[in-house]
């Protein structure tokens, strides 16, 4: 019988290669792959042998509901799906100094201020002195709170596996804490996933719930393997651009809530503060129209949030123009100045297109194509689309204008905040949508919209001639 030969399997992305190199070509990581030893050519099954019989449980089994322990701070329990677990682990990714470690000083004061529980803020990127100095600054002062500098996983859990455990403990951050039974440096994948594992055992084991700080890499993900995303309970990412002091804190796997769910934090010399209406902060100060602006009634987890877009088109000299984007996706971008040129006849081709998200967030949804739209049509044509107005639809390749989720949450949204009307898709005709009070506006093709702009610049034309 011929031989099996050896495997080699990258322990970051599962991978497998014939023979084994320094360097993973799937994924890039550095002494990730491993000898796996051959699987038998031939199945044979298991043998004869008999394991042990597992038991199995109906679905509608008596579990106790899950408990979660409200933080006291509103935007972080709103994203977290209701506040901490008790045995879950839950992992917080952002780049450095976006203010992870702010957010969570505050929030183990938070938890520690609300009864008599403990709580253990581990840091092993700062002094005591140094956290201490920062919660001074801060005014957080709760008694309940343990500050130590540590990054040897052994000694953490002597103070955390215990029968008397805190109720939180966070985890500052894991990438450099470090598993003495491993040969690798802090920071590897082995060591990181090594740590996390060791750490949500305790956790699950002796009931309390751990936060784990991961730094993200220029690529965005969070430094190393990936895997810790699948170890954990819930996955929140902590985002803003740098330049902004807003924070958004979004939740993208939740296994004890929703995902997609955001909070919006300000950064303020006093720390991280919740900002109550969001929508205020997206619009930015909204004076005269100006062509290439257009408020997008958007819908971020179950909470709604007007943004403003801005488009700017600028003849180029160049050879292939720019196309710049902060805030949404180029490639979104590339394929609806297609549709537009393709379908409207709208052809921004030989122009710099620059599009931003104003306020530093980050959109995901397709429902912004129309607000998208709105702006580059209004920026093409020089021409500010009506300052009242927002917009939302998705827009299909062939130019159509899409249904898209929750049309009468946004609508009373935009209401609320002062707008008069909507332009948005075709509404079906069974279900009625509560219009809040807005004039709406169908649109059932991108190229009605265009129009609707450019008739609005004819009818300027004439009344100034
Ligand atoms: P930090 O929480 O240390 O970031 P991370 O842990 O994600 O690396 O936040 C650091 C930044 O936040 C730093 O640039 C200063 C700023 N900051 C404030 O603006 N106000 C404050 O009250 C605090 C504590 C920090
Ligand atoms: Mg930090």
């Amino acid at each position: 019988m011929a031989k099996a030969a050896a495997r080699y399997a990258c322990q970051s992305c599962g991978a497998t290669w014939p023979r084994w190199s320094g360097r993973c070509e799937a994924c890039g990581a550095w002494n990730t792959i491993v000898e796996e030893a051959p699987r038998d050519s031939t199945p044979k099954g298991l043998g004869g042998k008999r394991g042990r019989t597992i038991d199995l449980e109906p679905i509608a089994g008596k579990t106790a509901p899950i408990v979660r322990r409200p933080t006291g701070n509103a935007e972080f329990d709103r994203v977290s799906g209701g506040g901490l677990v008790p045995g879950s682990a839950l992992l917080i990714g952002g780049d450095p100094g976006i203010g992870k470690s702010t957010l969570l000083l505050q929030i183990a004061n938070a938890v520690a201020a609300r009864g008599d529980t403990r709580v253990c803020y581990i840091t092993g990127e700062e002094s005591v002195e140094q956290v201490q100095m920062r919660a001074r600054r801060l005014d957080l002062a709760a008694p309940g709170v343990a500050l130590a500098a540590a990054t040897s996983v052994r000694d953490i859990l002597g103070a955390l596996d215990r029968t008397d455990p805190p109720a939180l403990a966070v985890i500052d951050s894991i990438q450099t804490m470090f598993v003495d039974t491993l040969d690798s440096a802090p920071g590897t994948v082995a060591q990181v996933r090594g740590a996390a594992a060791e750490l949500i055992r305790v956790a699950k084991q002796r009931g309390f719930a751990l936060v784990l700080v991961g730094h993200v890499t220029k690529e965005g993900q969070i430094a190393g393997p990936r895997v810790l995303e699948h170890m954990v309970d819930t996955v929140l990412y902590f985002e803003g651009e740098r330049g902004h002091q807003f924070r958004i804190l979004r939740a993208v796997k939740n296994r004890f809530g929703p995902a997609n769910e955001i909070g919006v934090f300000e950064m303020t010399d006093a720390g991280l503060m919740a900002v109550e209406n969001p929508s205020f902060l997206f619009l930015g100060e909204r004076g005269d129209p100006i062509s290439g602006t257009a408020v997008f009634a958007g819908l971020e987890g179950t909470r709604p949030l007007l943004v403003e877009i801005q488009a700017l088109v600028a003849p180029s000299a160049l050879a292939t123009p720019r196309r710049a984007v902060v805030g949404w996706d180029s490639g979104r971008l590339a394929m609806l100045l297609a549709v537009l040129e393709a379908r409207c006849g709208v052809v921004l081709a030989g122009k710099d297109v620059y599009l931003n998200v104003a306020g530093g967030l980050r959109i995901i949804e397709p429902a912004a194509d129309l607000a998208v739209a709105a702006a580059l049509v209004s920026a093409g044509f020089d021409r500010p689309v009506p300052a009242d107005m927002v917009f939302f639809g998705e827009v299909g390749l062939g130019g159509e204008v899409r249904a898209v989720s929750q049309p009468d949450l946004r609508l009373r949204e935009a209401a609320k905040l002062g707008f008069r009307r909507a332009a948005m898709p075709p509404r079906s005709k069974g279900r009625a949508t509560a219009t809040a009070g807005l004039a709406i506006e169908e649109f059932r093709h991108l190229s009605e919209l265009a129009g609707r702009i450019a008739q609005d610049t004819r009818r300027a034309v004439r009344q100034s001639g």
